[in-house]
């Protein structure tokens, strides 16, 4: 209805503007209606993947203008380092203002809920602290570039199979716990210009269309400011999602859509309020990237494949390395192995996939650094081409009459990508033949991995001496990658995923990816290290763990507790022959606890470089809010009270300090209805004592116990007061304890 002295035509023309303002004006552009300004949005997130016009897609099967391809997420989470992924972030947003670009559409941090997951190569960890923390650094150094970023994929989306129906059914803890958290935290801390909605359901509802997760939970508890933009494609329903708090729907445009919403607000189907929040959401968005814009930005390409590469160098992860093999000497006759160091693999595919402005080639790198001979065999083809036993063959014979063996095994880009999940997580067989072949003739053996998503190392390990683990480096990978191997850069990345023995072990293994549209995560709160630690099964590598040329001393754990969470501090000391940087991991466990939870869980992290022999303090707060979990009854985070243990380690299962310390809880009064069950009341404080006393009456009047014993309490705790009366409990209304519970209930009930 047109507002008092409003004309009706005047009316209509703004509703269809703001109905306009709520798609896409193309595959990537939006605003640009009225006097909004345009905004340009380009994939991320580990570099920008600008397309020209007429050449548009959303799974990286187009072209794309060339820039810097960054460590993808998978490969950066291994540094462990937000000032990194800061820095990383102002890189992106620099070229993002080079190419016109306002809104880069990453971090992706949904958690690695199953090594199968085809996008983990795009997420960063098992876990939401470190998921968040990375991610929130990450976006403020995009945004610090006047730059808008998009934390997707919001929420619980952790396969790729059926994405766009299947419901992600998870319980409340873990869905708080887990797979909000990272969200929560990044939202809270650095405020992402725009939120990506999923594709898939969560709990039965279209992510794209859901009240509770885009409206309670991220603007009403969370106080998320921005713009809620779909992901490509995610809408299902446009008007059903604009009420849910969407704001703008991707890709454009959508006159159809756009009329649609305009008639729901007119037959009173769509709230105005609602649509007008969506097109204000989306011309601030716009207002903010045109008061950001720099049109003359340039940026340094050579600065930025030199950032690339030290990126990198900080993301490879030594997972074993016996009798010191590496580094490799400077005058090593070294026999590289394996196609892709010629050919590396350094970015996965789908939607993310960047057209690298160049590459380093792990071959070509080591040649430059070592000045023995470095000669190579391909060893194994990706793509089945060659003469298998040929290949092997060549590889066999210069392993043999080399000092040194360098195997570079690893994932093809097909095998990984956005779109599919993996069926196993084993690396391919004929390269394991290969590398089974080379060590028999050569014991010296180091295997370099690259790879997204987590493969199975058990019939590695136990083969060579020695083990880096390069996961997705970017375009500097493979200067990176020789780099650690000649010990230029001193490894000190560590694994932000567990290495489980087998499949069978991971926690989601019977229950993924789901099937009839829905996945149930049965796991609940036990997902990555949470899970093998609290059923104690073995890894072949923990979370957290990374080796390093050096070697560290982390000892003398003091805690405090405050209101603001618990203050660890720990020593370390660098007790090897040279320079290197530790991670110093803080996991925290409340045993006792009234609640399901894990033995352990990481809830702060610090990195320290230090000079040999050089020790220093570490302080890390773990925050309340982290060490909180989400009481479903009572629908708030609740800090239990207890004493906490603590412990500073090197990787989740190498723990080198530990201790304990008490901290003041969050009082939890349940509300108290004729739901509220014995048991409830009488943990109350007030109520307790009183429902205890007028208990005993009642049992002395009625019963020949005479007194309430402790099994007798046990077994009344469950009953809902108003279920009493058919105990004998005094439901009447006569007794003591029946009024008395009338009196406490009779408000709320
Ligand atoms: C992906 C998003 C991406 C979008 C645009 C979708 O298929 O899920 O991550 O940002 O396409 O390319």
């Amino acid at each position: 209805m047109p507002a008092d002295g409003e004309q009706p035509g005047t009316d209509t023309a703004r509703l269809e503007e703001e109905a306009a303002l709520g798609s896409g004006r193309s595959f990537w552009t939006a605003g640009g209606v009225g006097d909004v300004p345009s905004v340009l949005v380009t994939d991320g997130p580990h570099g920008l993947r600008k397309q020209e016009e007429g050449a548009v897609d959303h799974l990286g099967l187009g072209g794309s203008r060339p820039a810097t391809c960054l460590p993808p997420a998978a490969g950066l989470a291994q540094s462990w380092d937000p000032e990194l992924a800061q820095r990383v972030g102002e890189a992106l947003g620099r070229e993002c203002q080079a190419e016109g670009v306002g809104v880069l559409l990453g971090p992706g941090i949904n958690i690695r809920r199953d090594p199968r997951g085809g996008r983990n190569f795009e997420y960063y960890s098992e876990d939401p602290h470190l998921s968040g923390v990375l991610g929130a650094a990450w976006v403020r150094g995009v945004q610090s570039q006047g730059v808008g970023t998009s934390l997707k994929h919001f929420a619980a989306n952790n396969h790729e199979h059926d994405r766009m129906r299947a419901s992600s059914d998870v319980d409340e803890r873990p869905l708080r716990e887990i797979y909000l958290r990272a969200f929560q935290r990044v939202v809270e801390d650095a405020q992402p210009w725009t939120v990506m909605s999923a594709y898939n359901r969560v709990n039965g509802v279209y992510a794209s269309e859901n009240p509770w997760l885009l409206t309670d939970v991220l603007r009403g508890e969370w106080g998320f400011q921005g713009a809620v933009v779909s992901d490509w494609g995610a809408v299902n329903d446009r008007v059903v999602a604009v009420a849910a708090g969407l704001d703008l729907q991707m890709p454009g445009p959508d006159p159809a859509g756009d009329a649609r919403v305009a008639a729901a607000v007119g037959s009173g189907d769509l709230d105005a309020d609602a649509l007008r929040r969506s097109a204000g959401k989306v011309a601030e968005l716009a207002a903010k990237v045109a008061a950001g814009r720099r049109p003359d930005a340039t940026y340094d390409a050579d600065a930025h494949h030199e950032l690339a590469r030290e990126v990198a160098a900080r993301c490879v992860v030594l997972l074993k390395n016996d009798g010191d093999l590496l580094p490799l000497a400077a005058d090593a006759d070294v026999a590289v192995i394996g196609e892709f160091a010629e050919q590396p693999r350094y970015q996965g595919g789908g939607s993310s996939h960047v057209n690298a402005s160049r590459l380093d080639v792990p071959l070509e790198e080591l040649r430059s650094r070592l000045a023995g001979t470095v000669a190579f065999a391909r060893g194994f083809t990706t793509d089945g081409s060659g003469d298998v036993d040929a290949l092997r063959a060549e590889a066999v014979e210069l392993g043999g009459r080399s000092g040194v063996a360098v195997v570079f095994l690893g994932l093809a880009a097909r095998q990984e990508s956005e779109g599919f999940d993996r069926e196993h997580i084993d690396l391919p067989a004929d390269q394991l033949e290969v590398l089974r072949a080379v060590v028999a003739v050569q014991p010296r053996t180091v295997v370099v991995l690259s790879h997204g998503g987590v493969v199975r190392l058990a019939p590695v390990v136990d083969l060579v001496p020695a083990l880096l683990d390069g996961a997705l480096l970017g375009q500097g990978g493979g200067a990176a990658l020789a780099d650690v191997l000649t010990s230029a850069v001193n490894p000190s990345g560590k694994l932000s995923e567990t290495v489980p023995q087998r499949l069978q072990d991971v926690p989601a293994y019977l229950d993924f990816p789901g099937e009839f549209s829905h996945a149930r995560y049965s796991e609940g709160l036990f997902v990555g290290h949470r899970w093998y630690d609290r059923r104690e099964i073995d890894v072949t590598f923990p979370f957290g763990h990374g080796l390093s040329y050096t070697t560290f001393e982390v000892s003398g754990l003091a805690l405090t507790a405050s209101d603001e969470g618990i203050t660890a501090t720990v020593t370390v000391v660098n007790t090897g022959e040279r320079a290197g940087r530790e991670v110093v991991q803080f996991y925290a466990g409340l045993p006792g606890s009234s609640v399901t939870r894990a033995v352990r869980e990481l809830k702060g992290f610090a990195s320290v470089d230090l000079a040999p022999g050089e020790s220093r303090e570490v302080t890390v707060l773990l925050r309340r809010e982290d060490l909180a979990y989400w009481n479903p009854r009572v629908q708030r985070w609740v800090l239990e009270a207890g004493e906490y243990l603590v412990h500073a380690g090197v990787s989740s299962r190498d723990l080198r300090a530990s201790g304990a310390v008490s901290v003041a809880g969050d009082e939890v009064r349940l509300p108290v209805t004729a739901e509220s069950t014995l048991g409830e009341l009488m943990a109350d404080p007030e109520l307790g004592p009183q429902i205890l006393a007028g208990l005993s009456r009642t049992t002395q009047q009625g019963a020949e116990h005479g007194d309430l014993g402790m099994d007798m309490m046990r077994m009344i705790a469950s009953i809902p007061v108003s279920r009493l009366a058919g105990f004998g409990g005094g439901g009447d209304g006569a007794s003591p304890l029946a009024q008395l519970l009338e009196g406490a209930t009779g408000a709320e009930s």
